[in-house]
């Protein structure tokens, strides 16, 4: 049987235009996390709702490889800006992913107060297949799926198309000095809740991994939208798109 691409957004509004894109599909349950099993235009594909933040998205993975071995997956939805230059509804591909939940401060004294711009960004440890400690710093999305993406960056029509990285925490952030502190520290395109711990797992697992982000909402530009659902929308279309260009 052909090994499905599995899809993941964290939200229904991440989810269902792909549920309307199969037509016919079955849900199935792994403990409350939901996967729609079905085909596009006969591709097999299995859509997963990881629900939000990196918990989440760290066990629906997990769920989701083991039980569908996937010959990729895509985590793709919304995310806040973090680059004046990347508005709402732009779309990134994030070929490479960060944690930004992940730091460490050195000592201050009782009564110091807290210096976040001080912190110090802890990288990740992943052993490898002999059992050796690798130190990772951030994740790369699969170079391949990455040029499959951009191969088909002309068909999106909501905004541009740009490769860039996602910052990924338990976090919503709308301060602007924090907000361009990870751009210039990071060079972050945006952030989310998901991508990284997604990748953390696809990696350890052996899964070729994609990471695409829409923007939703953005405190560096003068957009001035917050639109999760047409975000949402518009990210599940150039995904569609992608599928069918990583089948052919
Ligand atoms: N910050 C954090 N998460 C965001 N999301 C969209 N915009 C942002 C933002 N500015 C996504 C997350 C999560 C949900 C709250 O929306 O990935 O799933």
């Amino acid at each position: 049987k052909e090994q499905p691409i599995a899809v993941q957004g964290a939200m229904d509004v991440e989810v269902s235009e792909f549920l309307k894109a199969m037509g016919d599909y079955k849900e199935e349950k792994h403990g409350n996390y939901s996967f729609y099993v079905g085909e596009l235009e006969g591709i097999p594909i299995v859509v997963s709702r990881t629900e939000v933040g990196m918990v989440n998205a760290a066990a629906s993975t997990t769920l989701l490889i083991e039980k569908y071995k996937p010959k990729a997956v895509i985590n793709q939805g919304t995310a806040g800006g973090h680059d004046p230059n990347i508005h709402v509804f732009d779309t990134v591909i994030g070929t490479e992913v960060i944690n930004i939940g992940s730091f460490r401060s050195e000592r201050m004294e009782d009564g110091q107060g807290m210096k976040p711009e001080k912190w110090i960004h802890m990288s990740t440890e992943l052993r490898d297949k002999n059992g050796e400690k690798q130190d990772y710093a951030s994740l790369p999305s699969d170079p391949k799926l990455v040029e499959v993406a951009k191969s088909v960056a002309d068909q999106y029509k909501h905004g541009k198309v740009v490769e860039g990285v996602i910052g990924s925490g338990d976090w919503w952030n709308r301060e602007i000095d924090r907000i361009q502190w990870f751009h210039e520290n990071f060079g972050t395109s945006g952030e989310e809740m998901e991508a990284f711990a997604v990748a953390q797992v696809a990696h350890l697992l052996d899964v070729p991994y994609l990471s695409l982000r829409t923007i939703s909402n953005s405190e560096v530009t003068d957009d001035n939208i917050e639109d999760l659902e047409k975000a949402g929308h518009y990210g599940a279309e150039f995904t569609i798109d992608v599928v069918k260009a990583i089948a052919n």
